[in-house]
């Protein structure tokens, strides 16, 4: 059915600081598992890729990184990006988040409210991470060492994008990506694909008067976010549908080991 051919958020890939930042940060603090190393050898400097996810690697749960230092590539925050990431926890457990948060050092730089639901905001390695209470998302932890399984993350709750131009946005979303606009709130519009619900969420973050950040690999930014699809049937499905609008900067389809992707810039990220 033409509105579920991306059945929602299948993982995101940050450029962050070194690996050991990472490994510190996703499973001692997340709470996450560490499922798998690899090197990124694009560039004259290979790289590790770091995957961290629920027990299976589950769409919707998988975090990826380039730990990006040695590079000495910085990357500049701002509008056409990925702007944070926000992690599904249960309802009730933002009081252990704060205290956890603590004991790890890790300042809270924000505490909000959007569409109703609670966040609070930390920092790792320059990006912005929310964890927010959703108390409908039934996904099954990973039983980690480090965060009891009642207070567990259950995958992404939704990504922000942030974006100077809202119509264009809008239009990629509901047109060439197959999402529903269900709700908005002041400079928040929220898109939902399939049944909608945690790990099928796209917030976009209207900034107009923000520069536009860094879209290559740098650190200290998101890279890229990638959608779930049923096969590559689908996948071939939605490129030819989003190339037909006028978006033809698509790559080829690329085999990562254990997906295949296809990448497109879109107008907000
Ligand atoms: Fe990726």
């Amino acid at each position: 059915m033409e509105g579920n051919l991306i059945r929602g958020l299948h993982h995101i890939t940050l450029c962050t600081s070194t690996a050991q930042g990472d490994v510190d940060f996703f499973v001692k603090v997340m709470g996450q598992r560490f499922i798998k190393r690899t090197l990124f050898y694009d560039g004259r400097i290979p790289i590790y890729h770091l995957y961290f996810s629920d027990a299976d690697g589950t769409p919707g749960t998988v975090m990826t990184t380039f730990p990006m230092r040695r590079t000495e590539l910085s990357g500049r925050k701002g509008s056409g990006q990925f702007t944070a990431i926000a992690y599904s926890v249960p309802a009730g457990s933002l009081d252990f988040w704060r205290e956890h948060f603590g004991r790890h050092g890790i300042a809270i730089v924000q505490e909000s409210e959007r569409f109703g639901e609670k966040y609070l905001r930390v920092v790792h390695a320059g990006i912005d991470f929310e964890v927010v209470e959703d108390p409908i998302d039934l996904r099954r932890p990973w039983r980690s060492e480090y965060v009891p399984e009642q207070y567990a993350v259950r995958g992404f709750h939704n990504w922000t994008v942030t974006v100077r131009e809202l119509e264009d946005m809008d239009t990629f979303m509901q047109s060439a990506w197959y999402f529903r606009k269900t709700v908005e709130d002041g400079r928040f519009t929220r898109y939902e694909a399939g049944e909608g619900g945690a790990g099928r969420r796209i917030d976009v973050r209207y900034e107009p008067d923000l520069r536009q950040g860094t879209w290559t690999l740098a650190e200290g930014i998101v890279h890229h976010g990638a959608f779930d699809v049923a096969d590559y049937d689908t996948q071939a499905r939605v490129k030819f549908d989003t190339e037909g609008m006028g978006f033809t900067d698509f790559s080829d389809r690329k085999n990562r080991g254990y997906f295949e992707s296809v990448y497109v810039r879109t107008p907000g990220a």
